[in-house]
């Protein structure tokens, strides 16, 4: 059975739902003005779902994409007429609404001058670095901004087309930041959700931004808003008072004159725990793990390392801590190092950058310690689906997740939740999200390459009754907060914010 068909089976009775709303219908005469849809809940998203294929006779396929969104919110849509609306990808206009895998989408259209500016420039030059603590410095462009405006508008107007009378409308991301104020101007009738799943930088950071009244502003047309961290939800009540001037009170912001309340808390967001560790139990996944062990040459010690190809991922702090434990020989002379670094967003000069150094770095490791037939770093830049990931995963000694500054971070949860085994041990920066939550790890400052390197040691040589102890508690924590219960106690809290 598939991810999603299992999920499916398994939240019968802790089902997420979307708050009570208005019957579905053509048409109606809900408030607002705007036009009107058939669906109850509508989830906006800068991606859709799927992927496009091209097939052999000329036509176009859609090969489901299984992100942890969709896994969370499958369930929901299915149950109340829900639309998911997003970008396919690919320049050109936007194909008209259709169903794949048993799902109603909607694609919004980008041509080749807003993905420049829009998704490149704005999206991932812009506003990328900035909500990263600008670990790579941002670039403000005004045609940037135009281009997210009106980028923004299309996915609003496409929301605004789709919900039915009284629906739920739940908006994703720093990509769509303007959406609910612009989906709320056209519709006052909706409930409106927007979770930010990158983390919300401080004023001080934020405050560079030249657009910081106007994100502010669209952040403020939803009646929830969620974020990872608490201290997300804190940064962005200060931008409140700060940037726009508005009065908070605890977690609540008066947004406007009508003195409407806002609410800004964190929600963890999570994997599907359950459906990953079932596939890490399989038998032909586990026989892969003992396969990479022995293409390893059996090393003592395996290190992994999974990210995007991301300059917030902290992959050269970690590479060169492990060079100077080569170089130092404190993981003995059979330890082997797999970084995967998936390709991500190559058309953006700091992503190009960072390969170039990433491969010199590499290059340079094995170069200085390598021997014939054998390589301390496996540096694979490529993507791979999920099985190979969990073999990956159950293969490891020690897991390095050391991003400068993450939102969450999946793949710490992703790897405690295919060690059903309860062995091998995560060393985890304190800069991500997980770190609130996966107490069990071994916590790093990534910057301090001295601490990485005495972490990296200490988890690769903690005795197997600790690295159990501490394995059952971070599992246990993911277990009981999975993904599932994160879209639901989100749009339990969406519910109760509207009465
Ligand atoms: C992060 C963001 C997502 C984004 C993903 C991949 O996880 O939170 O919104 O979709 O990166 O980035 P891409 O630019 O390929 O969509």
């Amino acid at each position: 059975m598939s991810p999603m068909g299992k999920m499916a089976d398994d939240v019968e009775g802790r089902r997420s739902r979307p708050p009570d709303s208005g019957t579905a219908a053509d048409g109606g005469t809900a408030a607002g003005g705007g036009a009107r849809g058939r669906h109850s809940f509508v989830v906006v998203a800068s991606r859709l779902p799927v992927d496009r294929i091209e097939n052999p006779e000329g036509g176009t396929d859609w090969r489901p994409s299984p992100g942890g969104l969709v896994t969370a919110l499958e369930p929901v849509m299915r149950e109340a007429a829900g639309v998911w609306i997003g970008w396919s990808g690919d320049a050109g206009p936007a194909p008209g609404p259709f169903r794949a895998n048993g799902l109603d989408l909607v694609g919004v259209g980008l041509s080749v001058d807003q993905i420049r500016d829009y998704y490149e420039g704005f999206c991932n030059a812009t506003l990328w670095p900035l909500y990263h603590d600008v670990i790579s410095p941002p670039q403000f462009h005004r045609r940037w901004w135009d281009a997210y405006v009106s980028v923004n508008r299309s996915f609003a107007q496409a929301a605004v087309a789709q919900a039915a009378p009284g629906a739920t409308v739940w908006v994703h991301d720093y990509q769509l930041q303007l959406v609910p104020r612009m989906v709320r101007e056209q519709r006052s009738d909706v409930r409106i959700g927007f979770f930010n799943h990158i983390p919300f930088p401080g004023y001080e950071i934020f405050a560079q931004l030249p657009w910081r009244r106007q994100v502010v502003e669209g952040l403020l047309g939803a009646d929830l808003l969620g974020f990872q961290r608490r201290a997300d939800a804190a940064n962005f009540l200060r931008a409140c008072r700060r940037a726009a001037g508005l009065v908070t009170r605890g977690s609540a912001v008066l947004a406007d004159r009508s003195c409407r309340e806002v609410r800004a808390a964190a929600f963890p967001i999570s994997i599907d725990s359950a459906a990953l560790e079932e596939i890490a139990r399989r038998e032909d996944v586990r026989k892969r793990a003992a396969e990479i062990r022995l293409a390893l040459d059996q090393p003592d010690t395996l290190l992994l390392g999974i990210d995007r190809l991301d300059y917030t991922k902290g992959i050269l702090h970690r590479l060169n801590a492990y060079g100077e434990l080569l170089n130092e020989g404190r993981l003995g002379p059979r330890v082997v190092l797999v970084q995967v670094a998936s390709p991500s967003r190559e058309r953006v000069e700091a992503y190009q950058a960072l390969r170039e150094d990433v491969e010199q770095t590499v290059s340079r490791i094995n170069g200085e310690y390598a021997e014939v037939g054998s390589s301390p770093v496996h540096y694979l830049h490529q993507s791979y689906p999920r099985e190979e990931m969990a073999a990956l995963y159950l293969a490891t000694d020690v897991m390095l997740v050391t991003p400068l500054r993450d939102g969450m971070n999946l793949v710490a949860k992703e790897y405690v939740s295919c060690r059903y085994d309860e062995n091998g041990t995560l060393v985890l920066s304190e800069f991500t999200g997980a770190a609130d939550e996966l107490s069990g790890a071994f916590l790093v400052n990534p910057h301090d390459i001295e601490g990485l390197k005495d972490a990296i040691v200490r988890a690769a040589t903690v005795s197997p009754a600790e690295a159990r102890r501490r394995m059952r508690s971070m599992r246990k924590r993911v277990r009981e907060h999975d993904v599932v219960d994160w879209a639901a106690s989100f749009l339990d809290a969406l519910g109760r914010v509207r009465g």
